[in-house]
Parts: structure tokens; sequence; C-alpha cells
């Protein structure tokens, strides 16, 4: 049977990674907490709350839970305000094209996200219809590194993990989809994602040859 293809959403689809470190940022700033893109990529993958209390970990300070739940709705507020101005034309290179391949030739589809807002993302990029599983922050209860995400959308495509591919572009995801059995392609630099099977820079980096050898 075809392989099953699983796609992180954020920095893999499109790269709304910027956006999420931009609104952190601005939150962490806020609390008088500094923090690097270096930092940052330890919150890639990582759930809403767990990102919060990464940070406040980091700048040492505490919150109330109500404090806690307001800069948690404000920083996606924030977010989804640069959100909002996506469109079609973000999505990252090639990928659309990969979609429409994969579509053709009928592997099962399904994205893996640790995000909330995974569905509206998706429809505002109009690529809903690719997918024949969807599984997001609002299904999961363990957040990656742990492999539920992707299991429950293998289990949705009706797929086994080991027939399974993820295309993840965070450290936390890349563990997740190896401790699924799955074969896990990363989506960004080797020096970050060496724990990956296969390491792209980007799509456009994977020729032809590679993604049908990957894929199938
Ligand atoms: C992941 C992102 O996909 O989703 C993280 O890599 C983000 O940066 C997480 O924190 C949760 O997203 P959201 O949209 O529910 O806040
Ligand atoms: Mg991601």
């Amino acid at each position: 049977s075809k392989k099953a293809i699983i796609f992180d959403l954020d920095g893999v689809i499109v790269d709304t990674a910027k956006f999420h470190f931009l609104a952190w940022r601005d939150l962490a700033n806020k609390l008088g907490i500094d923090f690097t893109e270096k930092e940052n990529e330890q919150l890639k993958g990582v759930s809403r709350v767990r990102s919060l209390e990464k940070i406040l970990a980091w700048g040492n300070k505490e919150l109330s839970s109500e404090d806690f739940e307001q800069y948690m709705q404000e920083k996606n507020e924030n977010y989804l305000k640069y959100v909002d101005q996506l469109t079609q034309a973000d999505i990252l290179p090639d990928v659309h094209k990969r979609l429409e391949e994969l579509k053709q030739k009928q592997h099962p589809i399904a994205l893996g996200s640790a995000s909330k807002n995974a569905r509206r993302i998706l429809k505002q990029m109009q690529l809903t219809h690719y997918f024949d599983a969807i599984v997001d922050g609002n299904e999961v209860t363990k957040a990656k590194p742990d492999p539920e995400v992707f299991l429950k959308a293998a289990e949705l495509l009706k797929a086994s993990p080991e027939d399974a591919v993820v295309f993840e572009d965070s450290v936390a995801g890349v563990q997740a989809a190896n401790q699924a059995q799955m074969l896990s392609v990363g989506i960004g630099e080797k020096s970050v994602l060496g724990e990956a099977d296969y390491v792209f820079k980007d799509f456009t980096e994977i020729s032809d040859k590679v993604f049908q050898q990957i894929t199938n």
C-alpha cells in the first residue's frame, strides 16, 4: 500500500514559525524577558502552554494562573494578526506541488500539528482538501516529542507507523516521529535537526528522484 505522508504545519507548509517567534518575543519583552532565535528553536513544535512556561523559566518569572491565561491569549491575538496577512503565496516553495503530486498518486495525507490554529490556517491557504486527516493541538494531550500526534494521524489514515513519513521543522517533532518509528524528514538546518533520517533546507532541495524514494 502507499506510504502515508504526515506534514507538520508551522515552518513546513507555511512560514508561520517566524510569526510565533515575533509574537512570543513581544510578550517576553513586555515581561522583561529577552530571548533569541537560538532559544526560539526550543519553542518550535511546542504547545502554547508549554512555550509560555519555558519563556517564564528563562526569565525566572512566575505568573498567576489568570495572568498566564491572559498572556497566552494576548500572544495568540498578536500571532493571528500576522497570520491574517497570509495568502496562498506564502505557502513555502514546492509544498503545493508536492501535495498535488502525492494526491495524484493517492497517498493518504495527514496534518500533525501542535497548533490550535491549524484548521484556520489550512483553510486560509486553501489547502484543506489535500488532507485526509487532521490532528492538531485541539486533539492532542501529549505534546511533541511525544509521538501521540503522529500515531493518531497514522491511525486515522489506517496506516502502520513503519509505513508513514513525517516532514518536520522542529527538534521536538523529529523526535516525535522517530519515537513513533516513522521515517523522519527534517526541513531546516542539519546542525539543528541532525536526529532526522533526512534533512533538507526546504522542499526545493528535494529532487524528484529523492522525493519519490522517500515517499515510496
Ligand atoms: C507549533 C508551533 O506548530 O504550534 C509552535 O511550532 C506553537 O511554535 C504551537 O507554539 C502551538 O500553536 P498555537 O497556534 O496553538 O499557539
Ligand atoms: Mg513546525
